[in-house]
């Protein structure tokens, strides 16, 4: 599988999930343009809406080590299905890496792919800052 690597990072990163409210480990990891990959996992946070999600820890880092171009994304949980990222998610991934693939991995190693876009039709980004 072509995202094989990026995959075995994302459920590595998983491992290392703080989320002691949720029980919910997610793992995500992101491919930069140059091969590169950067992992994250959820960090909770005891008041709860400080959490930052997989994703964004993982784009996070990324940024924060001077990449700006990516190709994809694959995220996984302990569930069974396949899950997508959460909407706050999907914004931040669009306005930083654009139209990425998302591999989204279950489990049982079931994997479902989209573009970022499918998941945010309609998005915003910043070229329409400067619309006026
Ligand atoms: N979570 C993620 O890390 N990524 C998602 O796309 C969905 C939700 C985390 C946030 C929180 O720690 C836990 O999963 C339950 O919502």
């Amino acid at each position: 599988m072509k995202y094989k690597r990026l995959i075995d990072s994302a459920k590595k990163a998983k491992g290392h999930s703080y989320s002691p409210h949720s029980k919910f480990r997610v793992g995500a990891a992101i491919l930069s343009k140059n091969g590169k990959i950067f992992s994250g996992c959820n960090i909770e946070n005891s008041s709860y809406s400080l959490t930052i999600c997989a994703e964004r820890t993982a784009i996070f880092k990324a940024i924060s080590e001077g990449h700006k171009k990516f190709s994809a994304i694959a995220i996984t949980s302990d569930l069974k299905e396949e899950i997508p990222p959460c909407g706050a998610c999907r914004q931040v991934l669009f306005d930083l890496a654009g139209n990425i693939d998302v591999i989204m991995v279950g489990s049982k190693n079931s994997i479902k792919t989209c573009k970022l876009e499918e998941l945010l039709p309609i998005p915003f980004d910043s070229s329409m800052l400067n619309n006026k």
